[in-house]
């Protein structure tokens, strides 16, 4: 997407041919800052620390993150502990794990010093494929759009309500969530989008609603208790969000918060559509509830908030009591009674073990 008169690609390889230039995500929305990987332990540090997140870029980061750590070392031993490290950066987004064995297991059978340019290739392919698969869902998520502008009357607006950040900034390109509202923009549906802030770190007011400005896409921030009054109150069509990890029986977990929207969108029959990649489906978990672990995060993240003074200066600032303590499990999970369909790049089905092993038969 564009920033300004220039596209951006969330991640790319930097023109020296190697290193890897991602955007620092912690920056925005007041700094457009451009940060260069050299290291293993700048990939870590940088998913850790979320200069990067969102499920997709995550598994994206990682592959890099490899290619990184094969600079220095070639073995199947130091390939296992780059691996180990990255996977322990962030516990919830499955993609982080599917970038890790993937790329892993082309590399193996290659003698070492095939590897480095093997991965490096591999990493430039998962990004590409992100991009092509988001499309993807970008135009079946469109259709539904397109389908809800049409029963409700054109010219009348669609109303779609998000949570969290699953837009380009969160992928390599286009985004998950927002790829069909970016396509039906482009194809003149008038849209407006509910953005919900999404405490704690806030990733809808920061990125989601920097990303929509960019494109010119109506929208609104919202508190994250705003959108039950908007759903009772008719002015939401349709929620649609992303998803970190996918359980086989179709089990949505995201950023917290979102299983409270898919509640109070069932509770006022509003469609609640995921929109997701294949990449983010676990076929090991069969009980998302139960199964998919939760990401605890530091709890400074509750008692800080970040922002801008009147006199430009970034500041980071405390709004609770001094040793008030904190408690931030970080996604929660969304049962798929609740979930009105899922988006996938191979089409749209039932969140369901049926629905989802209808398009991905080779599961
Ligand atoms: O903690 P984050 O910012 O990495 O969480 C991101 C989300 O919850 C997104 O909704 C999810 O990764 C889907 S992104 C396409």
């Amino acid at each position: 997407m564009k920033v300004g008169d220039q596209h951006y690609r969330s991640i790319a390889l930097n023109p020296d041919g190697w290193r890897v230039d991602i955007i620092d995500q912690t920056r925005l929305p007041h700094e457009f800052l451009i940060k260069t990987l050299e290291t293993l332990d700048d990939a870590a540090t940088a998913i850790r620390d979320m200069w990067v997140r969102g499920a997709p870029l995550i598994g994206a980061t990682a592959a890099y993150g490899l290619c990184l750590a094969l600079r220095q070392n070639t073995s199947d031993a130091d390939l296992e502990s780059a691996r180990k490290m990255l996977l322990q950066t962030r516990p919830t987004a499955i993609n982080l794990r599917w970038a890790l064995d993937d790329v892993i297991a082309r590399l193996r059978p290659l003698p070492e010093h095939q590897r480095l340019e093997a991965a490096y290739q591999r990493a430039a392919t998962i990004c590409d494929e992100d991009i092509s698969t988001n499309s993807a869902i970008g135009d079946y998520g469109h259709a539904i759009i397109r389908q809800l502008w049409e029963q409700k009357g054109q010219p009348d607006i669609v109303n779609i309500l998000t949570h969290c950040n699953a837009g380009w900034l969160a992928t390599v390109d286009w985004g998950t969530a927002l790829a069909p509202i970016y396509k039906a923009h482009a194809a003149g549906i008038p849209v407006h989008v509910w953005v919900d802030e999404t405490r704690p770190r806030n990733q809808g007011a920061s990125l989601t609603t920097w990303e929509l400005q960019a494109h010119g896409i109506p929208h609104h921030l919202i508190v994250d208790n705003a959108g039950g009054h908007l759903m009772q109150q008719g002015q939401v069509d349709l929620c649609l969000v992303g998803t970190d990890r996918t359980a086989a029986n179709g089990d949505v977990c995201n950023k917290i918060g979102t299983y409270l929207k898919a509640l109070a969108a069932f509770d006022n029959q509003v469609p609640f559509y995921v929109a997701l990649p294949g990449t983010t489906i676990d076929w090991r978990i069969h009980d998302g509830i139960k199964d998919i672990p939760i990401e605890q995060r530091a709890p400074d993240e509750v008692t800080h908030l970040n922002g801008k003074t009147a006199t430009g200066d970034l500041q980071h600032i405390q709004i609770t009591a001094d040793g008030c303590q904190a408690a931030n499990p970080a996604f929660d999970i969304t049962p798929a009674r609740l979930i009105t369909g899922l988006i996938t790049e191979r089409g749209i089905c039932k969140a369901s073990a049926t629905g989802l092993s209808g398009l991905f038969p080779e599961q």
